[in-house]
């Protein structure tokens, strides 16, 4: 497929970009850890250490900044104490600073010095405060429960395809669209995950903001452009009747792909943050989860029947869908943080697109069109595969 090799071409395009970008930052301390998840109530120290040994007046006096204000540390946390690193401590330039989490949300630490030039965008420790311990267990539980449901939800449509030796039923227009949504998921999934120069320019743009991309979110992305491909080499292989993709499916597919190619090469250029281009990947990914159902829908309905459309999937991904929603939900509670589950948007409606899809699939299945899956399989193939089938069936019947 062209598309993937056109993700792949932009995603390098990509990586080199941000190896560029990574440079230009000059730290001149370091907190350790950089990042810090505490519950309310607990306690933990952080080491802060210079980084520029040789520098030249005596003395380092540094002051925190919390979310880039002085003294102010609106509850998260309590005051923490100046910082003034001297020249005796040649040795060990570090000093140890002692964090009670007072309040659940998220904080950024920085800190500001007469002496050196200390840049909140590379030096600063992030804060997230967990209302409660057992809150945070339920969500990675529920995360990978999603995770679960979601991954192994592409595997009894792989599986149907295998034991009828055919892909007709399904919908080679949701299966393109598919495979391009999941490979811009993916993108923006490993970007967010990975890079923390993309990291730092999101909590910029969201200073309490909790990041949207968790690991379970990053294998599933990865895993799903997997098997899609799968589902791709059935379709090749199988028999297929005389379905394609349609007119409609490719213009909107080339669309957005040119839209991502122009969208890279603008930030490549620099007039267009990284940040912002993961985001145009992330709507495209939201457009094709918005839109990739219809078709599969509509084939059902002209066909009047659900044969070769896997309910198993549907029920998995209804599963999935569900369970995402919710952990956006048991997130924003936990870190009082309810713009999170916006900071996202591609997550928040890819679980509610997902489960009102769901819905419709099985009405279809289980109500509509229940009693036609087996009189209907021959009535379709005799009507579509009029050349090889029809012989046969006018045999048996
Ligand atoms: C840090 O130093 C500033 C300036 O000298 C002072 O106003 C402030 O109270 C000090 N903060 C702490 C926590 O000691
Ligand atoms: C800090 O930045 C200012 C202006 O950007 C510059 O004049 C100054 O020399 C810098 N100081 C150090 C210690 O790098």
């Amino acid at each position: 497929m062209n598309a993937k090799l056109l993700s792949t071409v932009i995603f390098i395009l990509f990586l080199i970009n941000r190896t560029t970008f990574a440079d230009q930052s000059k730290s001149v301390i370091a907190f350790e850890p950089t990042y810090l998840s505490i519950t309310v109530g607990e306690s933990h120290s952080v080491n802060v250490r210079l980084l520029v040994p040789d520098i030249i007046p005596p003395n380092v006096f540094i002051e925190l900044l919390y979310d880039n204000k002085l003294t102010d540390t609106q509850g998260y946390v309590n005051v923490l104490p100046n910082i003034t690193f001297t020249q005796q401590t040649s040795i060990d330039q570090s000093r140890v600073i002692v964090i009670h989490a007072l309040r659940n949300g998220h904080l950024v630490v920085t800190g500001q010095s007469p002496q050196i030039n200390i840049s909140s965008m590379s030096d600063f420790l992030l804060i997230d405060i967990a209302r409660s311990n057992a809150l945070n267990v339920l969500i990675q539980i529920v995360g990978w429960i999603y995770f679960v449901a979601w991954s192994i939800s592409f595997y009894p449509q792989i599986i149907l395809n295998f034991r009828r030796q055919s892909v007709i039923g399904l919908n080679f227009d949701f299966l393109a669209l598919n495979l391009l949504g999941h490979s811009c998921y993916s993108i923006f999934n490993i970007c967010l995950y990975t890079s923390h120069d993309i990291q730092r320019q999101y909590y910029a743009k969201h200073p309490h903001g909790v990041l949207p991309v968790l690991l379970n979110d990053v294998l599933f992305s990865i895993h799903a452009v997997f098997a899609c491909f799968i589902t791709v080499g059935q379709c090749v292989f199988f028999e297929r009747g005389k379905q394609r993709i349609s007119y409609i499916a490719r213009i909107i597919g080339s669309i957005l792909i040119i839209f991502l190619f122009i969208s890279t090469i603008v930030a490549l250029t620099n007039r267009l943050s990284t940040l912002n281009l993961l985001y145009f990947y992330s709507y495209v990914k939201l457009v094709i989860t918005t839109i990739k159902y219809l078709p599969q829908a509509w084939m059902n309905y002209k066909r009047k029947s659900t044969e070769g459309w896997s309910i198993g999937n549907i029920l998995l991904d209804f599963t999935g869908g569900t369970l995402s929603v919710l952990q956006m939900f048991l997130l924003a509670a936990n870190y009082n943080d309810w713009s999170s589950i916006f900071g996202s948007p591609t997550k928040f409606a890819l679980g509610l697109f997902s489960v009102l899809f769901d819905i419709v699939f099985i009405v279809q299945h289980y109500i509509l069109y229940r009693t036609n899956t087996f009189i209907v399989s021959r009535t379709s193939l005799s009507t579509s595969n009029a050349d090889e089938y029809t012989p046969i069936l006018h045999r048996q019947s």
